[in-house]
């Protein structure tokens, strides 16, 4: 398994280019299953879920091209069912289940289980498909679905921390090609929703009130075949815009969108850190000192979760101390005893986490545990002086394209090595 290898203490300095967005672009690649025609997605990010998600529409009779950032595929004819082992082994596999069933009237797919940073249960994505009419039985950890014909419905999806963004996607892409009008009550808002319901409505959908809790579908006969711009990944460029005020450095992020990143700057600007919003680039300039904060992560347009493990890496930096309530997942903090082992004192109380910053930080070797805490390991390492190495970087392969480059772009002292 690879390894970074980080000589760390030194400010990022230059200009990156911001990736398409992971979690934008699966649950689009998903909705090519909505129709037989040909569709091509660009500004698709190089990443390991990508080309799993690939793996998983060919298991499923697509054919499906990566060239340079551009994905073509066409779901002529599908099979009853994919490759259990693949779908089995990514949990935002789940994201077929909808279109599968609004294609061809019925779908298997493995329940996805648990991850680390919490159970990830399905109930929401199955509440809105029985409303729609399909009957679910679940039998030896496959979901099975079936719907001689899918009828429009009213369905609330808000769950016990609030909405759920794959199941706002199934729900929505099944929808197009119901019969009437599907309403969804207490919708995700993230702009990956929005992004896919731009994807849908250029294949000819009809959908109203996307990115807001009150999504209106009205089903139609047939999709077709679409072209489609990814969206920039709002949580890369929080990522690198945390690590250049961890370095204190001076970085400027191309192909991005502020507007959804509005909770994450206000934060960094509450930290102290400088930032000039030009157009679709960022300049983020952290020269002076950091100041601790306190964060609750929430749906959209609130903190969000996937950038609350980078901003605990931040926050070693800040003196005094700052609390991190973590309210979506019930165990998003295994970064923390990692943080630990280069020297952060982090208490965890419940939902949060107290850390105490400017303690004196040095390079030691750690382990990733999942995509996001990766990511706060490696900012970490980048800050603190010395040697640090991150194992198990497969996880960050899953979201992040090409970090080791994009960081030496910015002079950062990493390098990739081939693990035992
Ligand atoms: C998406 O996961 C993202 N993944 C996650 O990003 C992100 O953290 C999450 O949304 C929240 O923003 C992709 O888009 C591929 P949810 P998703 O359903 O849709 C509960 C990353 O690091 N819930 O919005 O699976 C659930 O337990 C990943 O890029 C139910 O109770 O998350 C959680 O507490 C990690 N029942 C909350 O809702 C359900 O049926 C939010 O989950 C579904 C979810």
């Amino acid at each position: 398994m690879d390894s970074f290898i980080i000589q760390g203490g030194r400010p990022l300095e230059g200009e990156i280019e911001i990736s398409g967005s992971k979690n934008a672009v699966l649950p689009i690649l998903a909705a090519t299953l909505l129709t037989k025609e040909p569709c091509v997605i660009r500004r698709v990010p190089n990443l390991s879920d990508v080309h799993f998600m690939g793996k998983i529409l060919q298991s499923l009779g697509a054919s499906f091209t990566y060239e340079q950032g551009v994905v073509t595929v066409q779901a002529r004819r599908l099979k009853a069912r994919g490759d259990y082992d693949l779908i089995r082994k990514m949990r935002g596999s789940i994201c077929i289940l909808g279109p599968l069933l609004a294609r061809s009237g019925k779908a298997s797919v493995s329940m996805p289980g648990g991850c680390v940073i919490g159970t990830r249960p399905i109930d929401l994505h199955l509440k809105g498909l029985r409303a729609l009419g399909a009957a679910i039985t679940i039998k030896e950890g496959y979901v099975h679905a079936k719907a001689d014909a899918l009828l429009g419905s009213e369905v609330f999806l808000g769950g016990r921390v609030g909405p759920t963004v794959l199941g706002t996607a199934n729900i929505m892409m099944a929808a197009t090609l119901c019969e009437g009008v599907t309403v969804i009550e207490s919708a995700a808002c993230e702009p990956e929703i929005t992004d896919l319901a731009q994807f849908l409505v250029a294949m000819g959908a009809k959908i109203q009130g996307a990115g807001s809790p009150r999504m209106v579908i009205t089903g139609v006969k047939q999709l077709h075949g679409a072209e489609h711009e990814v969206i920039p990944d709002r949580i890369e460029a929080a990522t690198y815009a945390m690590a250049a005020a961890a370095t204190g450095g001076e970085v400027t992020l191309h192909h991005m969108r502020c507007d959804h990143l509005a909770a994450v700057l206000d934060k960094l600007k509450e930290a102290g850190v400088r930032l000039e919003a030009r157009g679709s680039s960022l300049k983020i300039l952290a020269g002076g000192t950091i100041k601790a904060v306190d964060v609750s992560t929430q749906p959209y347009t609130g903190y969000p979760t996937d950038a609350q493990a980078q901003l605990m890496a931040l926050m070693l930096k800040a003196e005094g101390l700052s609390i991190i309530t973590e309210r979506i997942f019930e165990s998003r903090f295994m970064h923390a005893n990692e943080l630990a082992r280069l020297g952060a004192d982090i208490a965890i109380e419940g939902p949060s986490a107290i850390i105490r910053g400017g303690l004196p930080l040095s390079g030691a070797e750690v382990m990733a545990s999942d995509l996001r805490a990766s990511a706060a390991l490696v900012i970490a390492g980048l800050m603190c002086p010395g040697r640090t190495q991150v194992n198990r970087i497969y996880h960050l392969d899953r979201g992040y394209e090409s970090m080791d480059k994009k960081l030496r772009g910015l002079g950062a002292r990493v390098k990739r090595t081939q693990g035992r």
